[in-house]
């Protein structure tokens, strides 16, 4: 192969300069430039391309014959839901999360439950980090009780961050699958740049696909995300890889969602939810309880809002404290909901609903540390935020959900009846919910009264306790 040389090429016009630069002298864009492998083809190698392999042609679709593709277990029952039945030998698969919000920890338990499942066979994982020691890593593993197990002897620690040592060992020896955490701290033969910069991280992940599709190795790259919540380094790296998944929570908190934002062997719908312990990130036996709060008396300002992430109902607790501005500009401070969605509310809770909150702070948030951005959220937190400033609990036992026009009307959500079986089954026994309109509406659900209401002013007259303690039961 002729030799591969390092350029800078603009992302928006393709140019290519010598040397970095902070803008593209030829389309003018900013930062825009990335260093990339140029691989000129050799004359041979220009005309050997030329020649299709027999069976390669373009195939009909109706001649294309199913494969089932086989998986990897992971082991771990939460993790393979989300990634649609375990690792598919050959893929990619990024894993992207905050610092310190449990990555490592995740997939060092993954190594292990992938390495019970293929070490009676021989098989083995190959557990590369370029940001902790070998004794580290031991730490961790000794932290998670994963020494003693055979399975421990089945994970094999490479302590690298030069991405071509990792994916030579890998095509040689051959491992069932290949952990990298993180890509960012990868560096490719080749290039000049720094770890972590864009064109490091993309040309590591090349080269790690190249082995992984070569050689049917399953890979997991863990990604740091920036403080905007993207997956740092390029987009690139997102289109590349077959899965995205990306761990969620609240440092602080023990909570954590494994949501799929992207999933080329599986639904991107199933959420995984975990708990970070003494031993590492535990499943939860009632997932759908996790994110609920019990409360000695009703207090006001909060209320239970069945969410649907995915296929999975979470029941979840939205709080909300109105309190009078002291100063200078009301503040809206959200957490876990959307901010944008907060301060609508509180324009459509002032001019359809008889809620004036111009002159109040306004906090909500998710108890738990949970995120969740389903329009359904609507009127849960519109509901707390009343109850907040009329400070009247929400009736005992009731939950609500729907989405909330400018208009002050509701609607409907999906999954509705999905949402109702998980409340009643949790023990609740009213809903409060939007007009189906041309959707089927739920059948009868034992033990639960459903009360549809058509605006946010009788949502709120049906599910706020009086002021005289006594319930408005229709
Ligand atoms: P880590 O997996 O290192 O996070 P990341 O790789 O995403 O940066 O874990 C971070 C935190 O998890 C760390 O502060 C310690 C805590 N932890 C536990 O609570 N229990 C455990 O069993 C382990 C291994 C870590
Ligand atoms: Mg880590």
């Amino acid at each position: 192969m002729a030799k591969a040389q390092s350029r800078y090429v603009c992302q928006s016009c393709a140019e290519s300069f010598l040397r970095w630069e902070g803008q593209c002298r030829a389309c003018g864009a900013w930062n825009s430039l990335v260093e990339t492998l140029i691989r000129e083809p050799s004359r041979s190698e220009r005309t050997a391309a030329r020649a299709i392999a027999p069976g390669l042609g373009p195939v009909s679709l109706a001649d294309l014959r199913e494969t089932d593709v086989p998986r990897l277990p992971v082991g771990i029952g939460e993790v393979d839901r989300v990634l649609g039945g375990g690792l598919v030998p050959g893929s990619l698969v990024l894993i992207g999360g905050e610092p310190g919000i449990g990555k490592s920890t995740l997939v060092l338990q993954a190594a292990a439950g992938v390495a019970a499942g293929v070490s009676a066979a021989g098989g083995w994982v190959m557990y590369a980090t370029g940001e902790e020691s070998g004794a580290q890593v031991r730490l961790r593993a000794a932290r998670l009780g994963l020494l003693d197990a055979p399975a421990g002897r089945a994970v094999r620690v490479v302590a690298a961050s030069d991405v071509d040592e990792i994916a030579g060992v890998a095509a040689q020896e051959r491992p069932a699958l290949v952990i990298v955490d993180s890509i960012q701290t990868m560096t490719a033969g080749g290039l000049d740049g720094p770890a972590g910069s864009v064109g490091q991280v993309r040309e590591s992940a090349l080269r790690l696909m190249e082995v992984a599709k070569a050689r049917g190795i399953a890979v997991i790259l863990v990604g740091h995300v920036t403080k905007d919540g993207s997956l740092a380094g390029p987009k690139t790296l997102e289109h590349l890889v077959d899965a995205v998944l990306s761990l969620e929570g609240e440092r602080y908190a023990a909570l954590r969602l494994l949501r799929a934002a992207k999933n080329r062997f599986g639904s991107t719908e199933e959420v995984g939810v975990f708990e970070m312990g003494e031993i590492g990130l535990a499943e939860l036996a009632d997932p759908a309880r996790a994110f609920l709060v019990e409360h000695e008396r009703p207090a006001s300002g909060s209320v239970v809002a069945p969410t649907l992430e995915g296929s999975r109902p979470l029941l979840v607790e939205v709080q909300a404290l109105v309190a009078p501005t002291a100063y200078g500009t009301p503040r809206r401070t959200a957490s876990g909901v959307d901010p944008n969605r907060l301060a609508l509310l509180v324009a459509v809770l002032s001019r359809r609903a008889g809620i004036g909150l111009a002159s109040h702070d306004v906090y909500a948030n998710l108890a738990g540390g949970l995120t969740v951005d389903e329009p359904g959220l609507d009127l849960p937190l519109a509901i707390a935020l009343a109850s907040s400033l009329r400070d009247r609990p929400v009736v005992a036992g009731t939950v609500a959900i729907g989405e909330v026009g400018l208009l002050g009307e509701l609607r409907a959500v999906t999954g509705l009846e999905r949402r109702l079986r998980e409340a009643a089954r949790l023990g609740f026994d009213r809903a409060v919910v939007p007009p189906h309109g041309r959707t089927a509406g739920p059948s009868a659900i034992p033990g639960l009264e459903v009360v549809c209401v058509p605006t946010l002013g009788a949502a709120l007259e049906a599910v706020l306790s009086r002021p005289d303690g006594r319930v408005a039961r229709g």
